[in-house]
Order: structure tokens, then sequence, then C-alpha cells
């Protein structure tokens, strides 16, 4: 992965995940060390961001590299009409990384071809969220203790999330049983779903949640993706298709967990929050480590520890 760009979890290879999940667990027992302290890394976000951008933000500055970037492109020359290309040829002048969001599908491959430096896909469009990928993971080896045969559910818009992509993908490498469930129209692309088929490995779809819940190790849930929808009318129908309380838990297996990439709406009522089974903020504090593992891998930095 050394000065490689990571645009799809399909760019990297099994045992890659697990180096970068290996190296996460150093980071997250030492997460403050100045090992990028010579790098400079920018942060280009065309689409808005909290967890995404913040966490390579802290990640970075753990590590002593300085960072540079934009959270809002309309305060970049974007505003003044300069295409993606001479904006990454620009910024690759100034920086070892470019960590970049954008709404376009296909944007992050292209950066990765027109930039000298390797390009962090950060998500684009619908398309692939691989660093969401790597450290929901991380997430989930972390509570079940390993990644092999678990039963996953995947709740919500399973057309448009672009983390539920990357992380069925994956998934595929460790025996997964998939449990599938969104309303008809969100329903998981053919194109991501050719992946199981290829592994010959279970999955169920559903249009109910509560019947998934007691046969589950994780419940992956995730946010209707409003800013997909052409029609406003068709997000109207679909958007409180399911929304988790706690006592929907009440049935589930002790090691459940509850993960959800956020930013929630309303899928995940706030009394599940105090729930030991309620992940996601964890989730969230993963995202730090596994960025920390991945800077250090693209920029060929090594810990001794
Ligand atoms: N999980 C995630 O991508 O969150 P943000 O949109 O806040 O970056």
């Amino acid at each position: 992965m050394k000065n490689k760009s990571l645009v799809s979890i399909h760019d990297i290879t099994k045992d890659d995940y697990e180096k970068i999940l290996n190296l996460a667990e150093k980071f997250e027992a030492n997460p403050r060390q100045k090992i990028l302290d010579n790098f400079v890394v920018a942060t280009l976000f065309f689409e808005p961001s909290t967890r995404t951008r913040l966490s390579f933000e802290s990640a970075a500055s753990q590590l002593g590299a300085r960072v540079i970037g934009f959270s809002d492109a309309s305060t970049s020359s974007v505003k003044k009409g300069e295409s993606l290309k001479d904006t990454i040829l620009t910024v690759s002048n100034y920086s070892d990384v470019i960590i970049m969001r954008h709404p376009r599908e296909g944007s992050a491959r292209y950066a990765s071809e027109v930039s000298p430096v390797p390009v962090i896909n950060a998500g684009d469009g619908a398309n692939q969220h691989p660093t969401q990928c790597l450290l929901d993971l991380y997430s989930i080896r972390k509570t079940q203790k390993s990644l092999e045969n678990l039963h996953i559910a995947f709740i919500g818009d399973l057309k448009y999330g672009r983390t539920v992509h990357s992380l069925v993908i994956a998934l595929t490498h460790y025996n997964t049983t998939f449990h599938l469930v969104s309303p008809v129209e969100l329903k998981l692309p053919s194109s991501v779903k050719r992946f199981i088929k290829e592994k010959n490995l279970e999955y169920h779809q559903y249009t109910e949640l509560e019947e998934v819940i007691p046969k589950v190790d994780i419940l992956y849930m995730t946010r209707i993706q409003q800013e997909r929808f052409a029609d406003s009318l068709d997000y109207e129908r679909v958007k409180n298709a399911y929304i988790l309380k706690n006592k929907m838990l009440e049935n589930a297996k002790k090691n459940l967990r509850v993960l959800h990439p956020l930013p929630r709406v309303n899928e995940i009522t706030e009394d599940v929050d105090s729930n030991p089974k309620a992940y996601y903020f964890n989730q969230a504090k993963n995202g730090v480590f596994v960025r920390q593992a991945i800077l250090a891998t693209i920029l060929g930095v090594n810990i001794s520890n």
C-alpha cells in the first residue's frame, strides 16, 4: 500500500486489511507519537462530513503531520470554476497525500489517476467509503474477537449507502452470513450482491427489522441517504422505514453490537445509547486509530512498538 492510492476496498487484499487492523491496535495503545512530522496531509471535502474529516485530521495531528485543506469547496477556487483535475494537481504540490470526499461516483478514481501523490477516498457519492470499511472491520473484530463466521445484518439504505457497499464486499472474505433489511426500492445493488454470490455465501433479504435481531451478531444500522434521492417524495415514503428502539434489543444475542457509520437521523432512538450493545460512538473513535494506520502505511512510515 506504500505510496498507493486507496480508492476502493477492491484496491487492497485481505492480508492488507489485517495488517491495517493490527497496526491500528498499536495506535490505539499509543496514539500520540510524532512519526509523521515531516509530512503534510491535505483534506479536500466537497461534501459535508464530521467524522471522516475530523478523525483523519485528528489522526494526522496526533502523529505530528501538518493538515491543510477545506471542508467547504465553496471557499475554494472550485467556486470560480476550477476543475477537479486542476485542484488536485495544485494541492499535490502542497501535500504528501490527499484525502478527498466528493459527491460524484468515480471522482476519487479520477483524482488518483491525475494525482502525483496518493489519494485516499473519503467517500465518492453512493459508491465506496473504504476507510470507513476498515474501521468497521476493526470494530467488528474488536467486539466479536474474530471476523470469521458471523451473522451480520445491514439495515436501511442498502442502495445508496457507500459504507454498506464497501463493508459487504470486505466481509465476503470472512464466511459471513448476510441479513439484508431494506425497503424494496433500497435493496443492495446487484453489482454488490454479485460478490456474495461469487463466494457462495448465504444471504437473506427482508423488509422487516424485528425478525432479524435475534439471529445476528452485528446490527449495522444506516441512514436513509436523503441527498441521493432525485425525488423528495420517494425519500418521504421510506425515511422512517426502520427505527431501532431499546426494547427491540431484549431478545438479542448477548454478543450483539449495534454499529452505525453515523450520522444518525432518527433510525436509532436515544434510549439505545446507554445499552451496552450500542457501539456506534466507540466505532467513530476507532476511526482515529484505523486512519492513523492507513496514513502511516501509505506514507511508508514504520512504528517501533
Ligand atoms: N461515517 C461518516 O462518513 O461520517 P461523516 O459523513 O460525518 O464523515
